[in-house]
């Protein structure tokens, strides 16, 4: 977990809370998991750990080398079995890597993902974080969602307090209004915000636009619509085909090129498809095809 501070003119790096530099291209890690049923749509059970472990250490050490920074993962993924995964593979984290998780978020079944954000089970779920993913201070924890039985203030001043103890670098959000970033950060500064948002579903635009040029990272999950946007005839194959990228590195390179906040973390099983998502960040659009993929692709 990296302490370099130097300032950087690299549009393909975003200094995370000011101070952690970031490839703006991350690895979500969540579908390194297995459960019951389809592992890859929106119904995807992501309940234990993946049943062909090897490959995914392999994979996330393919991602490290490959010169992906940024790996977001959540306690919530099999129960903790990401973070577990994530430090074997890569513990001892070189200079570099920066690893994201979340809490706030309780799984009683395969099925359902429940907001709790009693400060209490907050700050126990960061210790058991610190503790699967083997390190002394987690470098991004993201309230996994606001729980609205619990005030804002409370769920933002558990991670605060861990935060001040050391044991948290940097504070973020998952899929939060405008009004809702701007009520936590009354509590603490908000380094990142995690959101649902794509060339399809732009429905956080004012989230993109309230964050863009204050220091805080907005960071969009499903970044290629769970495969949507990747596939050789999608809706963003023909601009691909112009500017001799795939699919996938469009969508990407769409994102990078609606604003330099704007970090995406794809998620893959494949290596390749891993290699080639990190090729985004030398795929430059015109403001012509920008336009055009926003148009047509809704
Ligand atoms: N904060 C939240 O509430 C929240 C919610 C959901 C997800 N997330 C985060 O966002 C990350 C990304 O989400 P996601 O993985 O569900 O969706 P995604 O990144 O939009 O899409 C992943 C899917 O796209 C395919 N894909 C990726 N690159 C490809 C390529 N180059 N060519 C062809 N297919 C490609 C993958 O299939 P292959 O395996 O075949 O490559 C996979 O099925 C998660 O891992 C997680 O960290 C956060």
């Amino acid at each position: 977990m990296t302490n370099n501070t130097t300032p950087s003119t690299d549009t393909t790096i975003f200094q995370l809370g000011g101070d952690l530099p970031v490839r703006r291209v991350g690895y979500g890690t969540m579908r390194l998991a297995d459960g019951p049923g389809d592992p890859t749509g929106p119904e995807a059970r992501i309940w234990t750990a993946p049943a062909d472990r090897a490959a995914a250490v392999d994979l996330l050490r393919t991602a490290a080398e490959a010169g992906v920074t940024l790996f977001d993962t959540a306690d919530a993924y099999a129960l903790g079995a990401g973070e577990e995964l994530l430090a074997e593979a890569l513990h001892p984290y070189g200079d570099g890597v920066a690893v994201a998780t979340k809490v706030g978020v309780v799984r009683p079944s395969p099925t359902e993902w429940v907001p709790l954000g009693h400060p209490a089970y907050l700050r126990q779920q960061a210790e058991l974080g610190l503790r699967r993913l083997r390190t002394e201070r987690i470098d991004l924890l993201y309230l996994h969602r606001l729980d609205e039985n619990v005030p804002v203030a409370e769920q933002v001043g558990a991670l605060k307090r861990l935060q001040e103890e050391g044991k948290v670098r940097h504070i973020g959000l998952s899929e939060v209004t405008v009004e809702q970033l701007t009520e936590a950060e009354a509590t603490a500064p908000i380094a990142a915000v995690q959101n649902l948002y794509n060339l399809a579903t732009r429905d956080h635009e004012p989230v993109v636009e309230h964050t863009a040029g204050r220091g805080i990272a907005f960071v969009p999950f499903f970044p290629v619509a769970m495969g949507g946007h990747a596939g050789p005839d999608g809706p963003v194959a023909r601009v691909a085909r112009e500017v001799g990228a795939t699919p996938s590195q469009t969508a990407l390179a769409w994102l990078l090129h609606r604003a330099p906040h704007i970090l995406p973390i794809p998620g893959t099983s494949s290596a390749a498809h891993l290699v080639e998502n990190l090729g985004a960040l030398d795929v430059a659009l015109t403001e012509e095809q920008f336009a055009r993929l926003a148009r047509e692709v809704s």
